[in-house]
């Protein structure tokens, strides 16, 4: 094994770095923002809100990732005539998944508030939008943060599936770089090099999260 030949290809690999990224973020904010919506559908007393949550938690957590990318940028052009980018397929696939991943971390977080806020912020006549925001919220943060930043973990990861659709991610990029010169395994240790160190990131500064939340009991 030789790295010589591919030194030359690496600024090319380490470009995906800011693919990755975009991917990462754009799908962890439209995951997050899903996520919300479902959770208080979950916890809703309205029956079609709260079968909806768990049937859509259901479907992105039982069926393959890469089956919903792939339905989502090959099959969806079929339903609406129009071929949309990898990019667009990649966050679109990766948020609707994570929003069933979030939903249920979100769902779990709030549960796990001690039930006498509720009844206390009820009892003073609290209305509902106002004690979820104010009380029951902030209070399920710390244990939704912690969980929260292993799903970001986790994505980093995932989003080197996108790569089979095209986009050019840090993946992408490796898999070029070793068909170019006819050797793999030097640009795919530098790609296993880059998420390490990404994921090695995000775990300190989820720990970083965690302590300062500590701090505040
Ligand atoms: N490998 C899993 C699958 O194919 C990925 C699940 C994504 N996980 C997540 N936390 N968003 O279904």
């Amino acid at each position: 094994m030789d790295f010589g030949p591919i030194m030359p290809s690496v600024p090319y690999i380490v470009k995906g770095i800011g693919v990755t990224i975009q991917i990462v973020a754009v799908s962890i904010a439209l995951g997050f923002v899903l996520g919300i919506i479902l959770s208080l559908f979950k916890i809703s007393r309205i029956g079609i809100l709260q079968w909806f949550g768990d049937a859509y938690t259901s479907v992105f957590r039982g069926t393959p990732l890469i089956l919903q990318l792939f339905i989502i940028y090959y099959g969806l052009p079929q339903l609406i005539d129009y071929q949309i980018s990898s990019f667009l397929a990649a966050v679109l696939a990766f948020g609707f998944n994570s929003g069933a991943y979030v939903s249920e971390i979100i769902r779990a977080g709030i549960e796990a508030v001690d039930k006498g806020q509720r009844e206390a912020a009820m009892a003073l006549g609290v209305p509902y939008g106002q004690m979820m925001k104010d009380i029951i919220l902030p209070q399920a943060m710390k244990n939704i943060l912690p969980a929260l930043m292993n799903e970001f973990i986790t994505l980093t990861k995932e989003s080197a599936l996108v790569s089979v659709i095209g986009v050019t991610d840090i993946m992408r990029r490796s898999y070029i770089v070793g068909g170019d010169h006819y050797s793999f395994l030097p640009p795919m240790l530098i790609a296993g090099v880059i998420y390490y160190i990404m994921v090695m990131g995000l775990t300190l500064l989820g720990k970083k999260f965690e302590r300062r939340m500590k701090r505040s009991d």
